[in-house]
């Protein structure tokens, strides 16, 4: 190969050690003619992916890997490959062979031969399919790709395809406006554009999965939501304060439950009862944040720990401002009507805010997760 790549494929990975090969020989075979190479993002997969990836690039200069340490997630994935290639053209698919690399070239001649941005291989069009999918996960795909319409301004048959083609403009252009959160790539880079997109779908079959298992678990749908908000509201707020706030206000019917039962079951006194109820909801709320807020940080053994004192701490002096400026917010009231709850709401939003500004910076600081799932 003389000069660099005309096209790079993107393959996120975890796990798919025995793909590997498989998904190098597809693609000399579809791309013999094109100057290509495959950037593979694995996340540090425990059954050695990525020495699968450096044994194979040993041999192949057209082989290479990403290998990136204590993070998951598909979409950060495949947004660092694109980043990692300096290829005019950028495709992104699956390692488990379920994307048609037959469909390659097409990709490339139709997106070479039209002034279009990027062309994406659907199922939903005619010519394509499904495969062999059960029922429940094809109305599950549907349910999916219906919600996207209220985000997504093109009609796009299968925006929950994870294998496209784009120009590398494209990626300049919406890559500092990319949530990275969760599977969905392309919707991503669709609702991250400022301009309506020219786009293109080519139809193909949705494969059998080769080896390994997916990968997609009920986590994933949680992230399909944080991402939509985060695409709505998240010009507003930050994504993760509104699981964080949700969480904590869960956290207060835990509390109000251990305290009655305490307080009025156990008879405790209230200052036992209190502090205890306190106790149990911060950490009820530090273990559901570990789970979904910061799910691409979770943090594992001693960071559990770790984590665990720092966010009880924070949230301590969070519960301090929370009840100094709602004291002192009621006080210099007016007096009567309902100042109570205006002077409350102020101090649960200013102890929210702090316990959300906080932990995410000591708590969860990026780089914080122990290991990988
Ligand atoms: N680096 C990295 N990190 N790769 C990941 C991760 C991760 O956390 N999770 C999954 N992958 C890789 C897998 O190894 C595989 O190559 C690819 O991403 C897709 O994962 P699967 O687990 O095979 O997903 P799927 O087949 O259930 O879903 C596919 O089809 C969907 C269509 O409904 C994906 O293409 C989805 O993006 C697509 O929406
Ligand atoms: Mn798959």
């Amino acid at each position: 190969m003389s000069g660099g790549a005309q096209l790079a494929v993107v393959v996120p990975t975890f796990n798919e050690s025995a793909n590997i090969p498989l998904v190098v020989s597809r693609l000399a075979t579809a791309l013999a003619g094109v100057a290509w190479e495959v950037v593979f993002v694995d996340d540090d997969s425990p059954d050695g992916t990525a020495a699968v990836v450096r044994a194979l690039a040993a041999q192949d200069a057209r082989v290479r890997l990403v290998q990136r340490v204590g993070r998951r997630g598909l979409a950060g994935a495949c947004i660092e490959g694109m980043l990692a290639t300096t290829a005019p053209y950028v495709a992104v698919m699956d390692a488990d062979l379920q994307h048609d690399a037959d469909l390659l070239p097409d990709m490339l001649h139709t997106l070479q031969a039209q002034a279009l941005d990027i062309v994406v291989g659907s199922r939903h069009v005619a010519g394509g399919s499904l495969g062999a999918w059960s029922e429940d996960r094809q109305l599950a795909s549907r349910v999916a790709a219906r919600l996207s319409q209220l985000v997504l301004k093109a009609d796009l048959k299968d925006p929950m395809s994870g294998f496209f083609m784009l120009r590398r403009e494209l990626i300049d252009e919406v890559v500092r406006d990319l949530s990275g959160i969760g599977f969905k790539i392309l919707l991503d880079i669709f609702i991250s554009a400022k301009r309506p997109l020219r786009f293109k779908e080519l139809p193909y079959t949705f494969g059998v999965r080769i080896a390994g298992s997916s990968k997609l678990d009920a986590m994933v749908a949680t992230e399909y939501i944080l991402m939509l908000l985060d695409k709505t509201l998240g010009r507003y707020v930050p994504t993760r304060f509104i699981p964080f706030a949700f969480i904590g206000g869960l956290g207060v019917f835990v509390h109000m439950g251990v305290l009655w039962a305490l307080f009025r079951g156990l008879e405790a006194s209230f200052v036992a009862g209190q502090t205890a109820a306190t106790l149990v909801a911060m950490t009820f709320n530090f273990f559901l944040n570990n789970l979904f807020t910061y799910r691409d940080r979770r943090l594992r053994g001693w960071g559990l720990l770790r984590g665990w004192l720092s966010f009880t701490l924070a949230c301590s002096v969070g519960a301090v401002a929370n009840v100094g400026i709602a004291t002192y917010l009621f006080h210099a009231a007016p007096s009567g009507g309902l100042w109570w709850i205006i002077s409350a709401t102020a101090g649960i939003i200013v102890g929210a805010v702090w316990n959300y500004a906080v932990t995410a910076v000591y708590t969860w600081s990026p780089g914080s997760a122990t290991s990988a799932r």
